[in-house]
């Protein structure tokens, strides 16, 4: 039957899904299957039954549509759709939440302070280095693609590194900076048949994997297979396979891991539950380097949706 690739969508990363929903589109395609873009910005998720598509591919980034909203919409509709269900997509769209669950589960995430927007005195804001140290990350709660975070060096930078993150969000999270590595890893599957790809390893130039260098500059080094000492990838993968089990994820994900370069322990930062699928994205990397190329993750993807 017909298949809809959901793409584009109002979040901040509106772009960015964009270019991933025209990937599987066109690999879909190219294996046959009779597929369609469909931006649930533009029309009404309704006229999906209204035009007889029997499944959906979730190509969508960001709020409206990895948050378990536009999951909850294919569920009253009795659309089979790839990906995570309605809880573990609401929960992992959200860090905070994210880490109550890693954290009551013994899993390692980095220390970290909530804000709220118009709640907070500047003297809160200004203790926070204290608390978390410097370096520190400010981020949106629920953004992706490092929109609206800052990489704060000293106490002046507090007050617009939280008001860059309020611009996307009401909740603001400012993380303990890990220094060290920056790997990623996805995860295909569901419950005890889930695997973990291979582990990449992230070089940004001057340690910057901001949204530029993410989709736009070349100057990016990703190493897979990775070159990180004996033993630890395999750490990592176990790691990633746990905290995407805890969260009851299904179909894939995609854990952004810090390794911290003193102790070499390892510290989860988020689950993207809906990952890019562009041309500079990581999923389709890891994949490539697991001997499974981007057409063929597209259709396995799709074949495992489900409602
Ligand atoms: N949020 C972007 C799309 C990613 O994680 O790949
Ligand atoms: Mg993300």
């Amino acid at each position: 039957g017909k298949v809809a690739v959901l793409m584009g969508g109002k979040s901040a990363e509106r772009e960015v899904s964009l270019m991933s929903g025209q990937g599987v589109l066109t690999a879909l395609r190219a294996r046959a299957v009779d597929a369609h873009a469909f931006d649930p910005a533009e029309q009404s998720m309704d006229e999906l039954k209204r035009q007889g598509f029997a499944r959906c591919f979730i190509a969508l980034h960001g709020r409206y549509g990895e948050d378990g909203t536009v999951q909850g919409a294919l569920e009253l509709l009795g659309i089979p759709y790839t990906g995570a269900g309605v809880m573990a997509s609401s929960m992992a769209i959200d860090k905070v939440m994210t880490k109550r669950v890693w954290l009551a589960e013994g899993l390692p995430t980095p220390r970290y302070a909530l804000l709220h927007r118009g709640h907070y005195t500047r003297n809160e804001v200004r203790t926070i280095p204290d608390e978390l140290g410097l370096p520190l990350i400010v981020k949106p709660v629920r953004e992706g693609s490092s929109l609206g975070v800052t990489k704060v060096m000293g106490y002046s930078q507090m007050q617009d590194a939280v008001a860059a993150a309020a611009e996307l969000d009401a909740d603001i999270l400012c993380e303990q900076f890990i220094a060290g590595d920056e790997v990623t890893c996805p995860v295909l599957g569901e419950g005890v048949s889930a695997r973990a790809l291979p582990v990449i390893h992230i070089v940004a130039p001057e340690g910057n994997y901001d949204f530029q260098n993410k989709y736009y500059t070349d100057d990016t080094e990703y190493r897979v297979p990775c070159d990180l000492p004996p033993g630890e990838e395999a750490a990592i993968q176990a790691l990633v396979l746990k905290a995407y089990r805890v969260l009851g994820c299904r179909g894939w994900g995609r854990l952004d891991v810090m390794i911290d370069a003193a102790t070499r322990l390892p510290y989860l930062l988020e689950i993207n539950t809906s990952p890019g699928m562009t041309s500079h994205s990581l999923v389709p990397m890891a994949a490539k380097a697991a001997g499974i190329d981007y057409e063929t993750l597209c259709l396995q993807l799709l074949a495992g949706a489900s409602l």
